[in-house]
This record gives C-alpha cells, sequence and structure tokens, in this order.
C-alpha cells in the first residue's frame, strides 16, 4: 500500500521586500546577499493559517476533490500563529473540514516530515490527507540584524495525497534528527530567529548529501535516475555544493529562493509548485526531495511524478 499525490498549491503574499529594500535600514548590500546567498527578493506578510489555507484551497482545486473528502490535515510550521491552538485545526475548519487536524515542528526539514507522517496515516485508514508547509518566519525575524533579515521570506504549499493499492508515488524515504546540534539554530519563546550561519552550511550540505543518497538508495534507484531534485532553499551555495557531491547537474536543481528566500517548510512544496506550473515534471520523472533545517532535522524523499 502507498500513497499517489492527487494535487499541489502554493501561496505567497504579494509584498515583495527587495535586496534594495533592505539596504534602506540594514548594513548590506545587493550584491552581498545576492553572492552569498542566491537571494534577490522575498515575499513578507500573512500568517502560517492565512497562507496555509489558501494553498491548500489551490491544491484541492488542482486535486479536483472537495474539502468534505478529506480525512486528516497535518500542517508542517515553524511559526504557528499562536501556541495553543495549533493552527492546523483553524485552517480544517476554515476549510470545513471536520477530520483530525495537528501540526508538525521539525523546522525547513518539515514539509517532508509531514508527508511521512500522511503517508503513515495513509497506510493505518486516512484515505485522503491534506498535506501542508506553511510559514510567517517574518514575525519571528529581528528585521535589524542583517545575518538573519537578508535569508527568511513567508510562504505556503500543498498536496493532497490519497492511499492506494501497489507502491504509489511516493518510493522512499530518510529522515532523521541529531538533537546535540539544537544550539545552531534557534528561537525562544519571545524571542527572533538565531542561526550560527557558517556552522549550518558546513553541516547542510554534508547532512543533504548523506540523506539524499540514503533516499535513492531505498528507492531501488540510482542518482542518474533522478530528474529533478528538489532541495529545501536556505542558500543556492547549499544546494550547489550538494548536486557537485552527488554528481548532480545544477540545472537539474529546483531554486527558488531568488524570489522567496528561505521558507523553511514551505521551500519545497513552492519549489514543487513552480517546478510542476514551469512544465518541468513529467511522468515517470523521479523525483529528489530533500531538506535539512533546526533541530538538527533532515528529511529526503524520492517520489514518481505521476501526471
Ligand atoms: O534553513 C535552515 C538552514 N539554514 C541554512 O542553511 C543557512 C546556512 N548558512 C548560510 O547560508 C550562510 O552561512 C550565510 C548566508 C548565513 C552567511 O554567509 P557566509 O558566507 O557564511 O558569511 P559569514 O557569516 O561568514 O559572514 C561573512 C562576513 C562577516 O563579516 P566579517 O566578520 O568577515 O567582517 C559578516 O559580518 O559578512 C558579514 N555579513 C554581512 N555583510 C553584509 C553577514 N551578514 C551580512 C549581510 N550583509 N547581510
Amino acid at each position: 500500500m502507498g500513497v499517489s499525490f492527487l494535487g499541489w498549491g502554493a501561496a505567497v503574499p504579494d509584498r515583495v521586500v527587495t535586496n534594495a529594500d533592505l539596504t534602506a535600514t540594514l548594513d548590506t548590500t545587493d550584491e552581498w546577499i545576492f553572492e552569498r546567498t542566491g537571494i534577490r527578493e522575498r515575499r513578507v506578510g500573512g500568517s502560517a493559517g492565512s497562507l496555509g489555507l489558501l494553498a491548500a484551497q489551490r491544491a484541492l482545486a488542482d486535486a479536483g476533490v472537495d474539502a468534505s473528502t478529506i480525512n486528516y490535515v497535518v500542517l508542517a510550521t515553524t511559526t504557528p500563529d499562536n501556541l495553543i491552538p495549533a493552527t492546523a485545526p483553524t485552517i480544517a475548519h476554515q476549510l470545513g473540514i471536520h477530520a483530525p487536524a495537528m501540526d508538525v515542528n521539525a523546522a525547513c526539514a518539515g514539509f517532508v516530515y509531514a508527508l511521512r507522517t500522511g503517508v503513515g496515516l495513509a497506510a493505518t485508514g486516512s484515505s485522503r490527507i491534506l498535506v501542508i508547509g506553511a510559514e510567517n518566519l517574518s514575525r519571528w525575524t529581528d528585521w535589524n540584524d542583517r545575518t538573519m533579515a537578508v535569508l527568511l521570506g513567508d510562504g505556503a504549499g500543498a498536496a493532497v495525497i490519497e492511499a492506494t493499492d501497489g507502491p504509489g508515488d511516493v518510493l522512499s524515504f530518510d529522515l532523521g534528527s541529531d538533537g546535540s546540534l539544537a544550539h545552531l539554530l534557534r528561537c525562544e519563546h519571545g524571542g527572533t530567529i538565531w542561526m550560527d550561519g557558517k556552522e549550518v552550511f558546513r553541516r547542510a550540505v554534508r547532512i543533504m548529501v548523506d540523506s539524499a543518497e540514503r533516499a535513492i538508495a531505498r528507492a531501488g534507484i540510482s542518482i542518474d535516475d533522478i530528474s529533478l531534485v528538489i532541495p529545501h532553499q536556505a542558500n543556492v551555495r547549499i544546494i550547489q555544493a550538494a548536486c557537485q557531491r552527488l554528481h548532480l547537474e545544477m540545472n537539474r536543481a529546483v531554486v527558488v529562493l531568488d524570489r522567496y528566500g528561505n521558507t523553511s517548510s514551505a521551500s519545497i512544496p513552492l519549489a514543487v509548485d513552480e517546478a510542476r506550473t514551469s512544465n518541468r515534471l513529467h511522468a515517470g520523472d523521479y523525483v529528489l526531495l530533500t531538506g535539512f533545517g533546526a533541530g538538527m532535522t533532515w528529511a529526503s524523499s524520492v517520489i514518481r511524478w505521476a501526471t
């Protein structure tokens, strides 16, 4: 038994904040930000709930299914609208869904964690599941801290999955965590996001490559079979370094961080949605999703694009 993807959707706030906009208040330059990160602009606004709702509505429309047929909602977010209640039940209510709904926090690996959760739920009787990644990182950003403010953005992406007989579209997973690295990237209650960027960078490349290789091996394929890699969007130099070590040409990687910055749990589904709508995904393609983030956590999955 496995799952198939029925539809995808994404949403970003309307407000664009360019690197040039940030230079008005921060000691930084467009050149520094673009050369060190690959980011040109980011979207700012909304909430995990409002962006997650819009992405979910679009995924349901793409799937052509009614919200009332969803029997589980899993929302990956590090920035829920409130500590209590979770944001997923509010999104579910706004969609007219009365099924179980919960948040999952695995930072930038969150969407693949939520997908893994959804696949597990499908195997135990939940037939149609809404998996969302949504973030409102701007709310937890110190806009006077040039080391973080230039990196983060808001957004959401969602997928509708359905239990199916046979292996389905999700071929493998590799998930993990190492809590001894919790100090590298954190946000305390009432605080703002802080990161030891250099150390996270160094570990991110190795962690992502190792995890991706395990997921590819578990799928029973080789790296040459991967048509597209859809990585977490933290820094284009991390994506380049990981691709180089995996012996994947960069033209097989989806990069959206130039326009959205780092949107944590939302980055992978946002990038899937862009790849899908720009015809970079074709039936039968093997696609690698891979992410890492605070915790530290990491998660990779190989999926086979069906439509
Ligand atoms: O999504 C979860 C995981 N997150 C990540 O994977 C992010 C990983 N880390 C990174 O992407 C990079 O480490 C950063 C983009 C955060 C930083 O790039 P870096 O090449 O590691 O720069 P750095 O922190 O070593 O800073 C180099 C210099 C420093 O100045 P000094 O000490 O050399 O004089 C910084 O103070 O750049 C300075 N700097 C800036 N300059 C202009 C730091 N931020 C800025 C800025 N504008 N915004």
